[in-house]
């Protein structure tokens, strides 16, 4: 199959928009040819992942900072989690040299054009496309989120492709671009109560260990909120690779219904809490907001700490995107959390912040929070409710 390109695509694939827009029609075609694509279609957003230094190291930031050079976006593009709170980062043990080359990493995209907010749910601060509005986002979270709940058309995209797509507007037509490839695989009845973030993290634990990359369909489930379906997706996608999924009832896209139907019950749910439960694990870390949270569990973490203090020896992160610590501060969530000697962080989270060796044990109400601290961090993890996290906290 030939990739047709128009005569501007043509013109930045042949240098006449820079090198780096060169560079990034390059990632753009070659994927296009991998997948079979026939042609590149324009995107209206992009979310870059890939931007703590943390991960990144010195490599990634020479890449960016050459693609900075000359490279701009073209459509809104937003960034995920640094490694740091850009502004508050040395209160929360952050050292100057890590600070440093954080800032440099973040420099260069904004050089670019790129919206700096740094948060994983831009779709909670401004970042928000439509049903069938054709995307480009890395950050698995944000993918399934956009694609399931909002009904927006993305790949999992990595952080090099994201960025090419912000440079050229443009992605290669393959995957879930195409109606027919998002049509659901495999349909799951849920026949258990799910009362908060924890339970639908633990559901998207079971549903994507199960699933792997097939589509689920999902029945079962009467109602979920917004936080409630950003920590399942965030969960299924970690622990399946999943990048959509049909939830009966709440998620808009027409899809057809597998017939044959897997059963989930409440044994299922306790045995994956019982996986993320660590025994005598030592818990000096609590960290909420995974997916970075919203403003409505800022303020009921805020409601609970209000003149309470959090136990010496125990560090507490609540993590969020800065407009959303901006509007904590106006509404004084912000002095209540930190006055019970809490953090607010923006920008950052508990899984991309340079904490190795910091903690012991993580006691979460997400999921994909628990994956990351065991794999990368090597914490000890509980899984609890956001309250009962806060009663750790402040025990
Ligand atoms: Fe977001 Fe970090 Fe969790 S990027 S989804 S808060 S691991």
């Amino acid at each position: 199959m030939v990739l047709e390109l128009t005569p501007e695509e043509r013109e930045m694939l042949d240098g006449k928009h820079g090198k780096a827009t060169r560079k990034a029609m390059e990632i753009i075609t070659a994927l296009g040819e991998i997948y079979g694509a026939k042609r590149l279609i324009p995107v209206s957003s992009v979310q870059i992942a890939g931007v703590s230094y943390d991960n990144l190291g010195e490599a990634g930031l020479e890449y960016l900072s050459e693609m900075a050079e000359d490279g701009q976006t073209m459509v809104l593009t937003t960034l995920n989690p640094a490694g740091m709170d850009m502004l508050e980062w040395k209160k929360h043990g952050i050292s100057p040299d890590f600070a440093e080359m954080q800032q440099r990493v973040v420099d260069a995209f904004e050089k670019m054009g790129v919206v700096t907010t740094c948060t994983c749910t831009p779709y909670l601060i401004g970042n928000l496309p439509h049903y069938g509005e054709h995307i480009a986002w890395a950050e698995s979270s944000a993918v399934c989120f956009a694609n399931s709940v909002v009904g927006a058309f993305t790949n999992r995209e990595g952080g090099p492709s994201a960025l090419a797509a912000a440079l050229t507007g443009r992605t290669a037509e393959y995957g879930l671009h195409l109606e027919e490839n998002r049509m659901a695989q495999v349909k799951y009845e849920v026949r258990a109560d799910l009362k908060d973030t924890d339970d639908f993290g633990l559901i998207g634990q079971v549903i994507g260990n199960r699933t792997g990359k097939l589509i689920p369909y999902i029945i079962g489930i009467s109602k979920a909120s917004t936080e409630e379906l950003k920590s399942f997706s965030a969960s299924v996608a970690t622990y399946g690779g999943v990048a959509i999924f049909h939830m009966e009832g709440i998620t808009p896209n027409r899809t057809t219904v597998p017939e044959k139907t897997e059963i989930i019950t409440k044994s299922d749910l306790d045995a994956a809490r019982a996986q993320l439960d660590d025994e005598g694990a030592e818990i000096d870390f609590i960290s909420v907001g995974c997916p970075h949270a919203s403003i409505k569990e800022i303020a009921q973490v805020a409601e609970m700490l209000d003149g309470k203090s959090v136990t010496e020896g125990k560090t507490v992160w609540i993590t969020t995107a800065k407009p959303t610590k901006d509007l904590a501060i106006k509404m004084g969530y912000y002095d209540k959390i930190e006055k019970a000697g809490a953090f607010l962080v923006a920008d950052a989270c508990c899984a991309v912040a340079p904490l190795k060796g910091r903690f012991k044990g993580l006691m979460t109400d997400s999921a994909k929070a628990c994956f990351y601290a065991r794999g990368k961090n090597k914490f000890k993890t509980e899984i609890r409710t956001i309250e009962e996290c806060i009663k750790e906290a402040v025990r």
